[in-house]
């Protein structure tokens, strides 16, 4: 959690014309200013910035934020990182925002950390003397890894002992806690004592994005069937694999540079692949790609390609990653190795040469990947394992945000398929709707995108209704204050409407109602649903309010009234229409009707409906005559 104190300070110390001129070169006009969206390739400006209400809008993304989202968007991180990064170019001392017990947290955690980069020092140095030389040997002569690789990647080896890290901890002082609490260390479950947990391996240490030591993998030097060939540090709050990804760190400016992620599986492949001249190599550790692990990848690049083992379980991985990459707006490529190679086995025993080639010849677009599996399957061949393939095939498409990319995509594998685009477009509405719409992933532990549904659009008097309660916050909170102590009455069918309203409710009263200060530029950007918080946005752009004046007391008053007096002819048609909705239908009824029993009982409804609507009618007319004190 993030004080509201240093948002306040760092809003504040911070212009968005500013910001944003870091990344696209901005033009006055008017009282605003113009540029090329950052979000979209366009050929003529649509991108607005407002300096008096310090947002954004992009008409054509339909994008629209202040200077925290603006950052999030460009920067693909968290709310609190964009926070940090602007207060580091203010040149705000955020520490003084940190409480106590976070200061205390990060010792701790930088206290783990102190002894993960000890345990990382204590493997490698110990690869480089006497007790590694097998290791060594193996790494070199066997995996064909040059020295200066093995330095690159911090290799280590742990030996053949059961007490040679509790030795070497006790010597440094290394704390003996952080040591079982990070897995290195086990506890005997009978004898009250502790043995190393990596024995006989050679040692993966596993960084952060940063450089930090969050984690080891290792591999056994013994031929043992019965041994593991990998094991990992155990997972933890400051090691968890789904969130990272081996190599990051060194791979990551290369990815940007070459605009290209490469994926592969194992450690030993992404050590190949950098010594082989790909450093733009990283690989999940030993788990499914993870949608976690496709957001980072986004940072750098907007295109990956999977290189995975040629055999089925890395066609099956690599079916199942093309989802999670689509679904976070990246473009997967796929290169299928021959027999059952890996990229480390294949570069070892064939070459570089032969593997560039591969590279190059057989790199295909994910949907060519796909169709090859199903074809290869067999599934191709009769009508309803095809229709089956078409509809994964087509649940991938619908991933695809970039409506362009989308039809490109639709349109190729219409062409492959010799079916009509009508037809896919079908059986990916059919996909939809069969509600098979997450992209398949081991864990789950963050919701997936919902692509948009079907919905009826924001009715006009839906928007007034918005429009009048985001206006009418520059006022004062007269109308806030109604919808707050009405709020049961409407129920809101454009579900990001209903979600600005509750929100923006739910908030006035956290505030403290009346007499507090809602600032709607900000809560609407931490209106939790993005589809609200854009269309919040965009009505925020479109209202009249003044933007260079400041409106004298008469002004506010008036405009609070306008405002007030909008809002409430939307609430008025917004509760009634539904109840002249039923009445229409009553009587439609009763027209066609000839039965006299249900003639009678039509009647009564009728009867009871038209009392409803006339109470209803007053109530509404009494609290609008009652809040405009006529
Ligand atoms: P592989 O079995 O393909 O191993 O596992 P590899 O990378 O080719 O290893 P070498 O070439 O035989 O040395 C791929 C990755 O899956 C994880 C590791 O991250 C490994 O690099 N893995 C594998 C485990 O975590 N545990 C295991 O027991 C096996
Ligand atoms: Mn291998």
């Amino acid at each position: 959690m993030i004080p509201e104190r240093m948002i306040d300070e760092v809003r504040q110390s911070t212009d968005i014309v500013d910001v944003v001129s870091d990344y696209v070169r901005l033009q006055p006009s008017g009282h605003r200013f113009k540029a090329l969206s950052p979000f979209t390739q366009e050929k003529t400006p649509s991108f607005i910035v407002s300096p008096d209400k310090q947002i954004y809008k992009c008409f054509s993304s339909g994008k629209g934020g202040n200077v925290f989202t603006f950052i999030m968007e460009m920067e693909k991180v968290t709310f609190p990182e964009a926070v940090e990064m602007l207060a580091k170019r203010a040149g705000i001392d955020t520490g003084k925002y940190r409480t106590e017990r976070a200061q205390r947290e990060e010792k701790r955690e930088s206290g783990q950390f102190d002894t993960l980069r000890w345990a990382a020092r204590l493997f490698h140095s110990t690869l480089q003397s006497e007790a590694g030389s097998p290791a060594l040997a193996y790494l070199i002569g066997n995996r064909g890894l040059e020295p200066a690789t093995i330095r690159r990647f911090g290799l280590g080896f742990a030996p053949e002992s059961w007490e040679s890290l509790l030795h070497a901890a006790e010597r440094d002082g290394a704390p003996i806690e952080h040591l079982i609490a990070l897995g290195l260390l086990t506890r005997h479950p009978k004898r009250n004592s502790m043995y190393d947990t990596f024995r006989n391996r050679v040692i993966f240490p596993i960084l952060t994005v940063g450089g930090q030591v969050a984690g080891f993998g290792g591999r056994t030097l013994s031929t043992d069937a019965e041994t593991p060939k990998y094991i990992n540090s155990p997972e933890s709050a400051s090691f968890e694999k789904s969130k990272l990804l081996y190599g990051m760190h060194a791979a990551k400016d290369e990815i940007r540079r070459r605009e290209t992620a490469i994926l592969v599986e194992g450690y030993m492949d992404v050590i190949a692949m950098h010594q082989a001249g790909f450093p733009n190599t990283v690989a999940s550790c030993g788990t499914a790609l993870t949608r976690h692990q496709a957001k980072i990848l986004k940072r750098y690049t907007s295109r990956v390609l999977f290189l995975y083992d040629g055999d089925n379980a890395g066609k099956k991985s690599m079916l199942a990653g093309i989802d999670i990459l689509l679904a976070e707006g990246l473009t997967p490529w796929v290169v299928m190795l021959p027999g059952n190679e890996d990229p480390d086995s294949f570069i070892h025993n064939r070459g570089k040469e032969a593997f560039v080639e591969v590279l190059e010849h057989e790199r295909a677009s994910f949907q060519d990947f796909q169709l090859r599996c199903y074809r290869d399957a067999g599934w191709m061949e009769s009508p309803d394992t095809a229709s089956k393939a078409v509809s994964v095939m087509t649940r991938s498409i619908s991933f695809i945000a970039d409506p362009v990319q989308k039809e490109l995509y639709l349109d190729e594998l219409s062409k492959k398929l010799d079916l009509s685009r009508e037809t896919l477009r079908k059986a990916m509405a059919g996909g939809e709707r069969s509600g098979s719409r997450e992209p398949r992933e081991r864990r789950r532990d963050e919701p997936a995108p919902k692509p948009p549904a079907k919905r009826a659009p924001l009715s006009v008097t839906e928007r007034t209704f918005l429009e009048a309660l985001i206006e009418s916050t520059f006022y004062g909170n007269e109308v806030l204050d109604f919808a707050a102590s009405h709020e049961s009455m409407f129920h809101l069918e454009h579900p990001a409407a209903q979600a600005i309203f509750s929100y923006l409710v739910r908030r006035f009263r956290e505030m403290g109602g009346r007499d507090g200060h809602i600032d709607i530029t900000s809560e609407i950007s931490s209106i939790g649903m993005e589809e609200a918080s854009n269309l919040a946005f965009d009505i925020l752009f479109r209202l009249p309010v003044n933007e260079t004046t400041r409106p004298t007391l008469a002004e506010i008053e008036q405009h609070a009234r306008r405002c007030l007096s909008h809002f409430l002819v939307a609430v008025k048609t917004l509760v009634l229409e539904p109840l002249q909705k039923e009445k229409q239908e009553l009587l439609a009824r009763l027209a066609a009707t000839t039965e006299k029993q249900e003639e009678k009982q039509l009647f009564a409804q009728l009867h009871d409906l038209n009392n409803r609507l006339k109470t209803m009618e007053q109530e509404v007319d009494e609290s609008i005559r009652g809040i405009l004190g006529e």
